[in-house]
């Protein structure tokens, strides 16, 4: 893994294979080093920007060779654009393509040049930034290959300050920059293994895993027992047995608030009995996401310890297989809070299982209810990729939410609660059924969730979209991407 490292070193204390000088409102960075190295280079810095007609986009980049001048191999010119349109998540990008260029170059040690004067931002929250992009551009999923390519990310990279008193702040953004790219690549390796690596009792080893927070584990025969039989009627059709996972951080201290966040943990979803048609199968390794997010989350808190602040993390995990002893369309079970559901389509599977959880969450009085599933096509349909969509039961919360969200760099779009549609969910023969009308499927799933949450304040997000990517993105490559791992932790960090 690639180590951030901060200073306020002399030009005469550098040395690496590669320098990244950014270049910021149509100038090269002022930074009195940038100076000295345009002298030391004579001038074929600026003579080359000048030939190539270079503009300093956001993104654009130009390489120059150092002819020996200063002690390092390459120079890269980074366009930053314009100081007022720059935001963190500019700066996220610009770390993870810096990080891709210093691979192509094969360059091992990075120096980066930065002056703080112009930047609306904190110094931590820079060189957290920073962090994030290098080491989520850095992320690679080799589990499975027999030949992993070497790997060519640097092995260190420097933030030459121009100013030394901001050195211990730019580094402390990095450490939680750290804790947050580990937590996502966490995630986000958690949903590219393959389902038969990570059955429902592997998934609860992951989270037993994790450090800094207690984790108990339900098994079978105590769902069974409980009475959780949406997890259960999930489960039966598969060789692995479903389990559900608490999991627990208790900060020292007087508590303010606490926080229960909920993840759907369908480690593969074949539609069951009312079985996916194959192309639609083959994401559905998947379906775990939310579940994989809660473990991310929890280990991110667990080494966060935010104060005052408790933090209840919750998952069912079960793999919906088509099989003799699978439920069948027009089965009806009762939950764990006595709602009795009609299951019409075993393949709206996450309802079933998040329902327990839920209920069974606000059990603890929690003060806020989040939960986080692959719950719907429709909601890929409506927002695609890049969009989660976002409803509930409180509009400060989705607000809240939605901001934290925007500060990562993760989009949001809220869909109504629409009561309009609640008689879609009612059963003819139970109180419930799994199914909506047909239409506003996204809504009609949360609708159904409502009857498990009481009346706590609850947010319910549909990452179905975001949470896999058909295509590489800035900071992500293609295949699962963890989203929301890093807004629920600032969500809970600012509170
Ligand atoms: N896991 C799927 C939702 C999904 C689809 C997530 C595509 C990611 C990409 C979910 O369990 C499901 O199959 N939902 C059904 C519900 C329907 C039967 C009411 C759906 O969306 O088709
Ligand atoms: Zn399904
Ligand atoms: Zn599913």
């Amino acid at each position: 893994m690639t180590t951030l490292n901060a200073s306020s070193k002399k030009l005469s204390q550098l040395k690496g294979d590669l320098l990244i000088i950014p270049y910021l409102d149509g100038a090269l960075l002022n930074h009195p080093l940038v100076k000295e190295i345009e002298q030391k280079l004579k001038g074929s810095m600026a003579s080359l920007l000048k030939k190539v007609e270079y503009k300093g986009k956001t993104g654009e980049q130009v390489n120059i060779t150092s002819q020996g001048l200063i002690n390092f191999d390459h120079i890269i010119v980074y366009g930053l654009g314009k100081t007022d349109k720059l935001s963190l998540e500019c700066l996220r990008r610009a770390a993870s393509n810096i990080q891709k260029a210093a691979g192509r170059l094969k360059a091992k040690s990075v120096t980066s040049l930065l002056s703080l004067a112009k930047l609306k931002f904190d110094t931590s929250e820079l060189g957290q930034a920073f962090c994030e992009g290098h080491l989520l551009g850095a992320y690679q999923f080799t589990k499975y290959k027999s030949k992993p390519e070497k790997t060519t990310a640097p092995q260190t990279v420097e933030y030459v300050i121009n100013d030394n008193k901001n050195v211990n702040s730019f580094k402390n953004g990095v450490n939680i920059g750290y804790i947050l790219a580990q937590a996502v690549n966490f995630s986000r390796d958690l949903g590219n293994i393959g389902s038969d690596d990570k059955p429902p009792v592997q998934m609860a080893k992951h989270a037993l895993s994790v450090k800094g927070v207690r984790t108990k584990v339900h098994y079978l025969p105590d769902l069974k027992r409980m009475g959780m039989n949406g997890i259960v009627s999930v489960g039966k059709g598969s060789i692995y047995p479903p389990v559900m996972v608490e999991m627990h951080y208790k900060p020292a201290g007087k508590i303010k608030q606490v926080i229960a966040i909920v993840g759907k943990g369908i480690t593969f979803d074949s539609g069951g009995l009312s079985l996916k048609p194959a192309k639609s199968m083959e994401g559905m390794k998947d379906d775990m996401s939310g579940a994989g997010n809660v473990i991310g989350i929890m280990q991110a808190i667990g080494q966060m310890k935010p104060k005052g602040i408790e933090v209840r993390g919750y998952f069912p995990a079960a793999e919906n297989m088509p099989s003799g002893s699978a439920i069948k369309p027009g089965d009806v079970y009762t939950a764990y809070n006595g709602v009795t559901v009609e299951v019409l389509n075993t393949d709206a599977e996450g309802r079933l299982a998040l329902g327990d959880v839920l209920s069974y969450a606000i059990e603890k009085k929690p003060d806020v209810l989040i939960d986080m599933a692959t719950l719907t096509g429709a909601c890929l349909v409506a927002l695609g990729e890049l969009y989660a969509g976002i409803l509930g039961t409180d509009q400060k919360l989705i607000e809240q939410i939605i901001a934290s969200g925007e500060y990562c760099g993760e989009k949001f779009w809220q869909l109504p609660m629409a009561e309009e549609y609640d008689d879609d969910v009612k059963s003819s023969v139970a109180d419930i059924k799994n199914v909506g009308g047909g239409y506003a499927g996204t809504i009609t799933a949360a609708l159904f969730l409502k009857r498990f949450v009481g009346n706590v304040k609850w947010a319910h997000i549909d990452i179905a979209g975001p949470s896999f990517s058909s295509k590489d993105l800035p900071y992500c490559q293609k295949g699962c991407t963890g989203f929301m791992v890093r807004t629920m932790v600032k969500y809970l960090m600012s509170l």
